[in-house]
């Protein structure tokens, strides 16, 4: 257990992580504070790729007079330093440089390069060193960070709609389930990814754009199932010029689609493993973090193979009587529950 002081600083550092934006990739967000008798001395987050680390800017912000205080000060981070040099020179060093004699750290770093090295280095100059003994608000943090180190893929969120009787559309027809709040917080969510993947039924009865278009920020590469090229070149994933790429396993094109300039094919086998093979082909194409966003069958595939993160679950006040039944999803992973405007929100986390 940790002393509910130094929780409080921790979840300040989960706080101040939170802030740090994509242009933080492909490193994680980090959060830190520097504490001198309960008083916050400075507080920061990693900001942009190659810029100095969080514990770096609390230390740069901090008057001649605050750093003489830095020898009797804690320092607070959500990521353990790191102990190699990348762009910035290691953590460690400017740790041990000032003379910090005690640290309190969120969670291990992942990336084996670290991965507990930090901390022995800064246990051997003799700082004291408090890790937080739940490491999951950090790692939850550090999201498709902490998947591609430890698990070699990309995290995988699952979102979907259903109406009040559990069904999530009606066959060969599209239906709009969730309200205008909801629609705009799921293209906030896809301004935030790297990508989001569809099964063949969803591409041909939506026909959707998967873009950003009600909220600022870039839209993700779109990633369509569709092993027996059924898909008609025309649909907007195709036509509307941001990139799609398309997962099959037939090497013939039709003349139809000789035209269509901004789609990339992936050959996969459409078998057992399929979802392993295209999640290893998406990390390595630079995507931390992918958004499943239906159908039913494409969900199911990614619950019952155990290959999901997180999933947003959005239950509307209508019911279908009838349709394409929701997935379930074990009740003890909800994590959280939210009202937008008559829809509930859902999150399971695993
Ligand atoms: N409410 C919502 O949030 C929401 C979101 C999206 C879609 N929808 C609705 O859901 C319906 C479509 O759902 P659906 O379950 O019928 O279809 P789907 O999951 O979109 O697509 C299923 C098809 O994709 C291919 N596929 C998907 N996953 C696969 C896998 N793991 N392995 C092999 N093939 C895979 C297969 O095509 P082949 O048979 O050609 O191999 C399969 O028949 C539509 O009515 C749509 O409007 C609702």
């Amino acid at each position: 257990m940790l002393p509910p002081a130094d929780l409080r600083y921790l979840h300040r550092c989960y706080d101040l992580a939170r802030r740090a934006g994509s242009a933080v990739y492909p490193n994680p967000p980090v959060g830190a504070l520097l504490v001198h008798h309960q008083t916050i001395l400075s507080e920061a987050h990693y900001e942009r790729y190659g810029g100095p680390h969080a514990e770096a800017r609390c230390i740069e912000q901090l008057s001649p007079s605050q750093r003489q205080l830095l020898p009797h000060s804690t320092l607070y981070v959500s990521l353990e330093p790191s102990s190699h040099h990348d762009q910035t020179p290691p953590g460690v060093d400017l740790l041990l440089q000032h003379r910090i004699p005690r640290v309190v750290v969120g969670t291990i770093d992942p990336n084996p390069l670290v991965a507990g090295r930090g901390i022995a280095r800064l246990r051997a100059a003799g700082v004291m060193v408090v890790v937080a003994p739940d490491p999951r608000p950090a790692l939850h943090l550090l999201g498709g960070f902490a998947l591609r180190h430890r698990e070699k893929r990309p995290q995988v969120l699952l979102k979907y709609a259903q109406s009040h009787d559990g069904f999530m559309g009606l066959p060969n027809r599209p239906v709009w389930l969730s309200n205008a709040y909801s629609k705009r917080l799921v293209h906030r969510w896809r301004s935030r990814i790297d990508a989001i993947l569809i099964g063949t039924n969803t591409a041909h009865c939506d026909n959707p754009r998967l873009t950003t278009r009600l909220f600022p920020g870039p839209s993700p590469l779109r990633i369509v199932l569709d092993r027996r090229r059924r898909l008609s070149p025309k649909l907007h994933l195709f036509t509307d010029g941001h990139p799609t790429l398309l997962v099959t396993e037939r090497s013939e094109w039709t003349a139809q689609w000789s035209e269509v300039p901004a789609v990339e094919v992936l050959h996969l086998p459409f078998d057992q493993t399929l979802l392993p093979r295209l999640l290893g082909a998406l990390l390595e194409r630079g995507v931390d973090v992918v958004m499943v966003e239906g159908g039913a069958r494409l969900l199911g595939t990614f619950i019952e193979a155990g290959l999901w993160d997180e999933a947003r679950v959005f239950t509307a006040s209508a019911a279908l009587g009838g349709g394409i039944p929701a997935p379930s999803l074990p009740p003890h992973y909800l994590s959280q529950h939210l009202e937008l405007a008559g829809d509930q929100l859902d999150y399971y986390r695993r």
